[in-house]
């Protein structure tokens, strides 16, 4: 399949390029972040929406997945304006305009739509949302702007990890970087996700756009633990000491914008549609030490561009 993929030097967009570049047509639109990955990549400022539809029609690809996105909590919460440009309004001007073109629109949106509070349990498409900072709130309207353009559109609402470009951007980066220097760090012991290992996701995703899936979507691990406890299995997974990890509660995180503390998603109606199990985040722990050990981060980190 010929794919563009927005965000291309971002933690899931530059994922998905290696990954899939070998079995899909990838084509990467970039600013200016990457140096010769080994698919192709086009320079785009997606916010200059005339040129870039224009480019899009020139690239013609049969789905576009749209990662981009101010992914960064804290900052949305000082760039409101910015962030909704970014995170609502773009989706929905990228959705139309696939829908014009016949080209398949996988848009990505995060675990953050819901508050936390649904207790017992796991959160269903059906559930209402609401979002507790300004990164979720936009997301969340993204969301409804792209399925609103575009009924056939995909909406996947994911939490994943894996090796970056800057070696800094995922949680489970923050926790390697830190065992690995021998320095202590805390984890909420109070925050329950479903993390997923980015190359599951990538796999994930293109099976959906195979299958002709439309609508929303949960594609996240199919195991809750609290990012506390994801520490200590990374730890454990490396075989550093566990000791350097300590739990508190994210009430004393001092973090600027609000955060839910259940993130757990339900991944029945993912798992029904493609007929298959969704992959858990011990077999992802396991991927993502084998990267490791074949030398991965730092072959991610030799694209990026040295301006
Ligand atoms: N990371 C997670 O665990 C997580 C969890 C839930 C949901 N998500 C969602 O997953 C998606 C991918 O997240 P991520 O962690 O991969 O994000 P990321 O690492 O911060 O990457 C964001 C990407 O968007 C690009 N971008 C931003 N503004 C742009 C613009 N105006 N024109 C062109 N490109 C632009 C960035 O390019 P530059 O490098 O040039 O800035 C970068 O490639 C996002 O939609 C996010 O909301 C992520």
């Amino acid at each position: 399949m010929r794919i563009l993929v927005t965000g291309a030097s971002g933690l899931l967009g530059l994922n998905l390029g290696l990954q899939l570049y070998e079995s899909q047509e990838i084509i990467g639109v970039d600013r200016s972040k990457l140096a010769a990955p080994p698919f192709e990549l086009v320079r785009a400022e997606l916010l200059d929406i005339d040129a870039f539809l224009h480019l899009l029609t020139r690239i013609s690809p049969e789905a576009v997945i749209h990662t981009a996105a101010n992914a960064n909590v804290d900052s949305c919460e000082k760039d409101p304006e910015g962030a909704r440009k970014l995170n609502a309004w773009l989706p929905g001007q990228l959705s139309k305009a696939c829908a014009v073109k016949n080209i398949r629109m996988l848009h990505i949106s995060t675990d953050a739509v819901f508050d936390g509070m649904k207790e017992d349990g796991f959160y269903t498409e059906e559930d209402e949302t609401n979002p507790l900072s300004i990164y979720a709130r936009t997301k969340r309207d993204g969301e409804t702007a792209v399925l609103e353009n575009n009924p056939e559109a995909v909406v996947a609402r994911v939490n994943f990890f894996g090796w970056s470009l800057s070696g800094r951007r995922s949680l489970s980066e923050f926790f390697f970087n830190k065992f690995s220097a021998h320095e202590t760090c805390n984890g909420f012991s109070d925050v329950y996700f479903c993390p997923m290992f980015v190359g599951d996701l990538a796999e994930t995703l293109v099976a959906m756009l195979e299958k002709g899936l439309s609508g929303l979507y949960h594609v996240v691990g199919n195991e809750s633990l609290t990012k506390f406890e994801f520490g200590v299995r990374i730890a454990r997974q490396f075989g550093f000491d566990e000791g350097l990890i300590h739990p508190i509660s994210v009430e004393d995180s001092g973090l600027t914008a609000k955060r839910s503390r259940n993130l757990r998603l339900s991944v029945h109606k993912l798992s029904t549609a493609l007929g298959r199990e969704i992959p858990s985040v011990s077999t992802g722990l396991t991927r993502f030490y084998t990267q490791y050990q074949h030398g991965y981060p730092q072959k991610i980190r030799s694209y990026q561009q040295f301006l």
